[in-house]
């Protein structure tokens, strides 16, 4: 099959995709709009492949772009609609050009606690938010557990918005990237309390370069705000000897709270 025929069996296969629930469509740097309207052209379909003509012409709110933020924006200043709407369009670091959803924030952003995680993985990149894979649902029994719970009592974010592909760790100029982000998360935020989950947070926010093993046990102070830091939940899922130490640090992150 040459040509025209080609053409229309690639928007057959787009429209069963959609058909499927698959609306995100991303082929070597195109993105869905891209591929739409270069077969749309030479079909001479006048309609984007699986849309009405109405729809064409109004795309909905979740089809329009957020307009790229400038890397010179001054975070400082932002609101935090303003923040999360800046987040959106980031294009500070590579990680904006493969990511399906920049991860802000889930939970309730006047609670008492902020818990700051490393970065989104695949379901995280995903959904859009926060701690929703396997390591999530063991963060939300660790909270359970003291009394705290995902949307009335914690605020949870990441130190990275997007996802590093293949859920590698998080690269030095790219936490120097996103962190204006968190900084001014936490500012807005102002928890009374915060728990760094994993090396990278803990590193970042301690200023320390220890291990996570020699860093957890103790309260330290982020912009006058006690923080507390504990092994990373997905990484308490590979080693069993460190649930006793987590569990630990729980209850100093219980004790912490109660006593403000
Ligand atoms: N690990 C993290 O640190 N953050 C997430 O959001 C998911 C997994």
């Amino acid at each position: 099959m040459k040509g025209k025929g080609r053409l229309e069996e690639v928007a057959r296969f787009f429209r069963q995709r959609e058909e499927l629930g698959a609306g995100d469509l991303y082929m070597d740097g195109l993105t869905r709009d891209e591929a739409l309207a270069f077969v749309a052209d030479r079909t001479g379909n006048a309609v984007p492949v699986g849309r009405s003509a109405t729809q064409a012409s109004s795309p909905t709110e979740a089809e329009i772009a957020p307009s790229p933020t400038p890397d010179t924006l001054d975070l400082s200043a932002l609101d935090y609609d303003a923040l999360r709407q800046a987040a959106m369009g980031c294009q500070r670091c590579r990680l904006a050009r493969d990511r399906s959803n920049v991860v802000f924030s889930d939970g309730n952003p006047t609670a008492r606690l902020m818990v700051v995680g490393e970065a989104p993985g695949a379901n995280e990149d995903r959904t859009g938010l926060p701690f929703v894979g396997q390591a999530g649902k063991l963060l939300d029994l660790m909270l359970a557990s003291i009394d705290l719970s995902r949307r009335d009592s914690v605020y949870i974010c990441n130190v990275l918005k997007c996802r590093p592909p293949g859920n590698r760790d998080p690269m030095q100029d790219e936490i120097e990237s996103c962190s204006p982000y968190l900084k001014r998360q936490i500012e807005l935020v102002a928890p009374e309390v915060i728990l760094a989950v994993g090396t990278f947070s803990a590193k970042l926010l301690t200023g320390a370069s220890k291990p996570l093993g020699r860093l957890r046990g103790e309260i330290y102070s982020y912009e006058g705000v006690p923080l507390i830091v504990t092994y990373h939940p997905a990484a308490l899922l590979r080693n069993r000897g460190w649930t006793r130490p987590a569990w630990d640090d729980l209850q100093l992150l219980r004790q912490v709270l109660d006593n403000r």
